[in-house]
């Protein structure tokens, strides 16, 4: 039976690579006959314009039933003075908590052609390959009480509220884990345990877990050394787990590590690995709509995509490999373009992928 992909645009950038990422599918379609459903819905700022909310009903209704879910990219400066509770970025959070997407794989992954598009020195990044877990229904994104309120002296402040229960983590350090086990079973939980009571707790739950897993090493980080210690040397981690703050500013910090934020895809899962696959870079407003993004990390969430919720891994393969032989080729969006090579659009860098499929 054909499996339902929810195709989410979105803005910015979002609707230029999701067009390519769809040119990927279709081509899969035609080439090999994957038997896939693709729905187009509104989400983010483009869903705000359409209907006044950032997820309209239709939309999360689409995005339960389909089997997976494709999302470009939300917000821009043209919603960024409407009230929080309704800014683009809500209909993806919602997204994430209405079909509760707790676990975020982020790889980050240097294909050898990109050595020298790295802002670090090639032999500090040649080889990485490091997976971050990231929680991502949780902690300070979803903590109540938050808001804002007036104190009694007068002042008005804003607050939030870090919290973490203990199924929250368990069910991310198990996932974590399990990937690590599958990888060079080395896990690392990265937390703030020095000051925060939430993440104190979550790593003694982390630490409470890791025993039905004997074969993954485990050590505990800092986030501020996480930080340091990833551009660094950042080759001494296979999977970090951490919160979904931290895993939020970590991954766009190793996204760097590979050449571009626009290299780097995710897909974020439930406990049935049904899940939604986007790009990790955000709608990228100042470059929207002149056919410059690069397309590969939307690529790439498709074949995370063919891996984990459409039991396709040879066609997941196939994906990534036709992006190593465009690499390979010379191809180069502007933000992974070096010295003296000519940047190619972002249709031509799909239709480069699309024709080695
Ligand atoms: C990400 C993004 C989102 C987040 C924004 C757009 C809400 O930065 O997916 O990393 O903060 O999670
Ligand atoms: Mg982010």
């Amino acid at each position: 039976m054909a499996k339902t992909i929810a195709i989410l645009p979105g803005d910015g950038i979002g609707p230029e690579i999701i067009a390519e990422a769809v040119k990927v599918l279709e081509t899969l379609q035609k080439s090999v006959n994957l038997d896939v459903h693709l729905q187009q819905a509104l989400v983010g700022g483009a869903a705000i314009d359409a209907t006044g909310h950032p997820l309209p009903t239709d939309t999360l209704e689409l995005a339960k039933k389909a089997d997976a879910i494709l999302l470009g990219a939300v917000g821009g400066p043209k919603w960024e003075s409407l009230d929080i509770a309704i800014r683009p970025e809500k209909g993806l959070l919602g997204l994430r908590s209405e079909l509760k997407l707790f676990a975020n794989l982020r790889p980050a992954l240097l294909f050898p052609e990109l050595a020298n598009a790295s802002t670090l020195k090639p032999e500090v990044v040649e080889g990485l390959d490091i997976l971050i877990v990231r929680e991502l229904t949780g902690g300070i994104y979803f903590g109540q009480p938050r808001g804002f309120r007036t104190l009694d002296n007068g002042q008005r402040q804003g607050f939030n509220t870090l919290v973490y229960t203990e199924s929250e983590i368990e069910r991310i350090a198990r996932v974590a884990f399990e990937s690590a086990e599958k990888r060079q079973q080395r896990l690392c939980s990265v937390d703030k345990a020095n000051v925060l009571e939430a993440t104190e707790f979550w790593r003694e739950i982390v630490t409470q877990i890791s025993k039905d897993y004997p074969n993954v090493q485990l050590t505990h980080m800092y986030v501020d050394n996480a930080a340091m210690q990833l551009v660094r040397a950042p080759k001494q981690f296979d999977v970090i787990v951490t919160t979904n703050m931290f895993g939020d500013i970590l991954s766009d910090l190793a996204s760097q590590l590979t050449g571009s934020i626009g290299m780097l895809p995710s897909a974020s899962l439930d406990t049935n690995n049904k899940g939604m696959y986007e790009p990790i870079h955000g709608s990228a407003p100042d470059i929207a709509g002149q056919n410059l993004a690069n397309p590969l990390a939307t690529i790439l969430s498709v074949a995370m995509m063919l891996r984990y919720s459409l039991d396709q891994p040879k066609l997941a393969t196939a994906v990534e490999n036709a992006v190593s032989q465009v690499l390979r080729d010379g191809l180069r969006t502007k933000d992974i373009q070096e010295e003296g090579q000519k940047a190619v659009t972002t249709r031509e860098m799909g239709d480069a992928v699309a024709a080695y499929l």
